[in-house]
């Protein structure tokens, strides 16, 4: 008997909520437990906005704000005048040639003015860690970054190809700096690498003989 009942009232119940609340709607908000920013007071992209002068929801992006990500002027990119000559060039974007391979050489004119941009960003991006001589004595070494030297004889043979791709990807701990410089600032710097790496290996026979004379040798 107390079987039959316990099943009776659970065969009620399950009719009456099944069958009984079947079809009612409401005009209530659902009941939200955890709305999960489900509704914002947002603006939508593109959309009118009464609220600004111009009518529009997008704001210009505020004067000397610093892309990140890419290199382009947002104006510049933007104005009827606008080419990049290097623009889709995969030898300057990225270091390598057609075939996949790095180049040997930068693929822009070499220039004091580059080695002058070259020695900027150098000891803004890259001092700390591989020290001002390139032989990873930085700052941070006796926190424990053992950051490379470039005066090695594996460093002095690779391709310039090579150094841009590992400003620009980075290597092991190193990070890369692509969203940081751009492709010019980074072949500036190779320029730059290689300075470095001559100014801790250069032989006698690398300078003129006016050169010789004047050091004494
Ligand atoms: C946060 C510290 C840090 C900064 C900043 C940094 N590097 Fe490095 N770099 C490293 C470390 C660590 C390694 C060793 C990576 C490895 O082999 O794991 C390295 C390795 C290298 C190598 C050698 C790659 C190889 O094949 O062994 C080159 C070249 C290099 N860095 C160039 C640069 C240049 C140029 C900059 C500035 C644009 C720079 N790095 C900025 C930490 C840094």
């Amino acid at each position: 008997m107390r079987t039959f009942l316990i099943i009776y009232v659970f065969i009620v119940v399950a009719t009456v909520s099944i069958l009984g609340f079947r079809g009612s709607t409401s005009k209530k908000p659902p009941l939200e437990i955890f709305p999960d920013m489900d509704r914002q007071a947002r603006y939508k992209p593109q959309a009118e906005n009464q609220f600004f002068a111009d009518g529009r929801n997008d704001r210009p992006i505020p004067i000397n704000s610093v892309a990140r990500g890419n290199y382009h002027n947002q104006i510049e990119v933007f104005a009827e005048d606008f080419s990049d000559s290097y623009l889709g060039d995969t030898t300057y974007n990225i270091g390598k040639s057609s075939d996949g391979e790095f180049v040997q050489k930068i693929p822009i004119k070499a220039s004091n003015e580059l080695m002058q941009l070259g020695h900027l960003k150098y000891d803004i991006f890259c001092t700390t860690c591989h020290g001002a001589a390139g032989d990873g004595n930085g700052v941070v070494k006796q926190y424990g970054v053992l950051a490379a030297t470039y005066h090695d004889d594996r460093l002095r043979d690779a391709e310039d190809g090579y150094l841009y791709d590992v400003i620009s990807n980075g290597k092991g701990l190193m990070y890369g700096l692509k969203d940081r410089m751009s492709p010019k600032e980074r072949w500036a710097v190779v320029l730059y690498m290689r300075a470095l790496q001559t100014s801790q290996n250069a032989q006698a026979s690398d300078l003129s003989a006016a050169q010789r004379l004047d050091l004494g040798f």
